[in-house]
């Protein structure tokens, strides 16, 4: 048989095989075993020195025309298993690097949740828990407990979503301060990020659904030096820079005595904006030593042990570490805002 010959035979096999192949993994096999570096074209190929020179551009012309027959007829095979459903091809095998990707559009994690996020490593850190509460409360634990009776006037300070049978949306975290004390032996360090609720008019400043940190430490010994040692540590870790804070009296009747802390609003530098209410600073905490009655509503003996409370803004916070100067885009439906933060460090 002349080398035409064996080029007829092979191009009859495997243009039959090409054909029947039923999977990407047949047609691979086929393209290797018939047009591969070491297949049989090239076997036959490697004869062609024997010929005489005029025979030999005759049989290179035809095995080069034969390689573009079954190389065609494979590529036509791939495109039926890609574009049939029935193709028992793997997902995925063959990979076109050269197809264009249509992009998807890629999700961010709330703000408020990356604050929150790095808020609880700075804790965690610290060798606080982290403990959670719910968003329905009773009475009790949201007023009552935290030394607030009925009478009391800083009941109406905290507007108050009413449900029925007693119960409220708790409208700040120190809510779980009780709930926390009863379940726990001192000494203890505790933390609780949490969403909470005031019946409020919304403006650029103030909204009716925001998130607080509650924090708290127990022990014999506690005293207001460690409560601003760990408020300190806790501005220049979020911060990561020295920034103005100041500290006044403040009142909670759960606290006594009882502070708050402002920092420089660093949207205006201390210049006044409407975030800051135009005052240069923006209210950061509540804090204060442990008022006994709340320690004794925890079963915890004030004869005995000590602690510091507090409870941050962290909407506010939020607003300064990312320059935004409307509280009302974090509740806002707009993805179009919140899409700006993306959020490398936490992924
Ligand atoms: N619960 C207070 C508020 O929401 C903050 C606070 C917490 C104050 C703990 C003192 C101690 O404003």
């Amino acid at each position: 048989m002349d080398m035409l010959d064996k080029l007829q035979e092979l191009e009859k096999e495997a243009l039959k095989t090409v054909k029947k192949a039923k999977s990407y993994d047949e047609l691979e096999q086929a393209e290797s075993r018939y047009i591969g570096r070491n297949g049989i074209l090239n076997s036959i190929m490697g004869e062609i020195g024997a010929l005489p020179a005029e025979q030999r551009r005759e049989v290179g012309k035809r095995a080069n025309q034969i390689k573009k027959t079954i190389s065609s007829l494979i590529s036509q095979k791939a495109a039926e298993f890609s574009s049939s459903e029935s193709s028992t091809a793997p997902a995925g095998e063959r990979i076109d690097v050269t197809a264009r990707l249509t992009s998807k559009p890629r999700g961010s994690i709330h703000p408020i949740s990356q604050v929150q996020a790095e808020m609880e490593q700075i804790f965690l850190s610290m060798g606080f828990d982290i403990v959670d509460g719910p968003h329905i409360e009773s009475e009790f634990y949201n007023f009552e407990a935290l030394n607030i009776p009925e009478d009391h006037p800083a009941r109406e300070h905290q507007d108050t979503f009413w449900l029925t049978c007693g119960l409220l949306l708790r409208t700040h975290t120190s809510s779980v301060q009780v709930r926390t004390y009863k379940t726990s032996t001192p000494p203890f360090a505790v933390v609780i990020p949490g969403r909470i609720f005031r019946y409020e008019a919304v403006d650029a400043s103030h909204e009716n659904t925001f998130n607080q940190i509650e924090g708290f430490i127990v022990d014999t010994d506690i005293s207001v030096a460690n409560l601003i040692a760990v408020l300190k540590r806790v501005v220049r870790e979020i911060f990561k820079k020295d920034i103005k804070v100041r500290l006044r009296p403040g009142y909670f009747p759960f606290v006594e005595p009882g502070y708050e802390m402002d920092f420089e609003c660093l949207l205006c530098r201390g210049k006044g904006c409407s975030v800051c209410s135009r005052t240069g600073w923006v209210e950061f905490l509540g804090c204060g030593m442990i008022h006994p009655n709340v320690l004794k509503f925890g079963n915890i003996d004030p004869e005995k042990y000590t602690g510091f409370a507090f409870g941050l803004g962290l909407d506010r916070l939020t607003m300064m570490l990312y320059k935004i100067d409307d509280i009302r885009i974090f509740q806002g439906c707009d993805l179009r805002n919140l899409r700006q933060f993306s959020s490398p460090s936490l992924l």
